[in-house]
């Protein structure tokens, strides 16, 4: 056997043994490479005899073309098979179940605040929105709110300017719905609202409200009292009852403070209501004909209405036997989770 024919022999043995790219390239290098010994023996020709030269060169070159083939094929041999391999472990399977993606739980608030609000349009009402700083004609003036009543003073509210305050109630966005629409009117009005408060565990100098107002022909008190008894069942449970005590607000009249007798211990007394039997919800009225003479289109002789509105947070805090007000606030995700479950939890509006 001559040179030529123990490299080619050789050469073909080394590079179809490896089973796997690596390997592979370890065979190249022995076989092909700088220091094998077909490169030792290329090498070598030119001290051979002139006859001979040719004909080793030749036959040298012929092996080194034939392996450079074998291996060309076992390379793509392999990186075929290792291809193979690598895309069958990769392959998702889309039958089996996606990991769970964690979803966010809406705030207790604005759980409370979709709550109510369902409550109302379940009555033919509709959410009304105004801004959180406003003039102090919305706030106060068009409210029928004397110059001088002490809801004015900057130790009350937060004034911006002479004429601007962040509302300390959510009652403007009664006249701003009136100037928007003709009567009849039926809207509900959650939001923020801001007042020069310290903080304790009921109150905060941010807090949320809930507005209503309602304006038609021939509304009385009996009607706001039997909208409040519908909301306090829905929301409290099917026995609550209501309570009206006489009270003043500027632009109702007459003004009522709003009792509902204690869920908790239908009205025996218990640490909820204080012992009381029951729980103060907010104020209410019918609407003040003072109120319409700043709104065009509103006849009080020809139309009448009733209001109301309270705090969010008391509802959240008395529903939920929340103790602090700041635990709404504190954006802790720990506690907001606890209302995943609430009915409104998820709703994705
Ligand atoms: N705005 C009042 C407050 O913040 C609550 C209120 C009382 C709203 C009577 C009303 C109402 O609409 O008629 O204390």
């Amino acid at each position: 056997m001559d040179t030529s024919e123990r490299l080619r022999n050789e050469g073909r043995e080394q590079l179809t043994r490896p089973t796997s790219s690596a390997e592979l390239e370890e065979a190249r290098v022995a076989v092909l490479g700088r220091s094998s010994p077909l490169t030792a023996a290329l090498r070598e020709l030119p001290s051979l005899a002139p006859e001979k030269r040719k004909a080793a060169g030749a036959s040298l070159n012929r092996v080194r073309q034939e392996l450079e083939a074998v291996y060309a094929e076992r390379r793509d041999v392999l990186a075929g098979a290792e291809l193979e391999v690598r895309l069958a472990a990769d392959a998702v399977d889309v039958t089996l179940p996606g990991d769970p993606v964690a979803i966010g739980v809406p705030h207790l608030l604005t759980q409370t605040t979709r709550e109510i609000e369902d409550i109302f349009i379940g009555l033919g009402y509709r959410v009304a929105e105004g801004p959180e700083l406003d003039l102090d004609y919305y706030n106060f003036t068009a409210l029928n709110t004397p110059e001088d009543h002490p809801a004015r003073l900057s130790s009350d509210t937060f004034w911006v300017s002479d004429h601007v305050a962040l509302r300390p109630q959510t009652s403007p966005v009664q006249v701003r719905a009136m100037e928007q629409q003709p009567p009849p009117i039926y809207i509900v009005c959650p939001g923020r609202c801001y007042r020069r408060d310290a903080l304790d565990a009921t109150h905060s100098p941010w807090f949320m409200q809930v507005e209503g107002l309602a304006v038609d022909r021939g509304l009385t008190l009996a009607d706001l009292k039997g909208t409040l008894e519908h909301f306090a069942r829905e929301l409290f449970g099917g026995d609550r009852k209501i309570r009206l005590r006489s009270h003043f607000f500027p632009f109702t009249e007459p003004s009522v403070e709003i009792d509902v007798s204690c869920f908790l211990c239908e009205g025996a007394g218990c640490a909820v209501c204080k012992q009381i039997g029951w729980i103060e919800l907010g104020g209410a009225g019918v609407v003040d004909p003072n109120v319409y003479s700043f709104v065009e289109g509103y006849d009080p002789e020809e139309i009448s209405g009733f209001a109301f509105g309270w705090g969010i947070e008391r509802i959240a805090m008395l529903k939920h036997g929340i103790t602090h007000i700041r635990n709404l606030y504190d954006n802790d995700l720990r506690f907001n989770e606890q209302w995943a479950g609430s009915t409104l939890a998820g709703v994705g509006r």
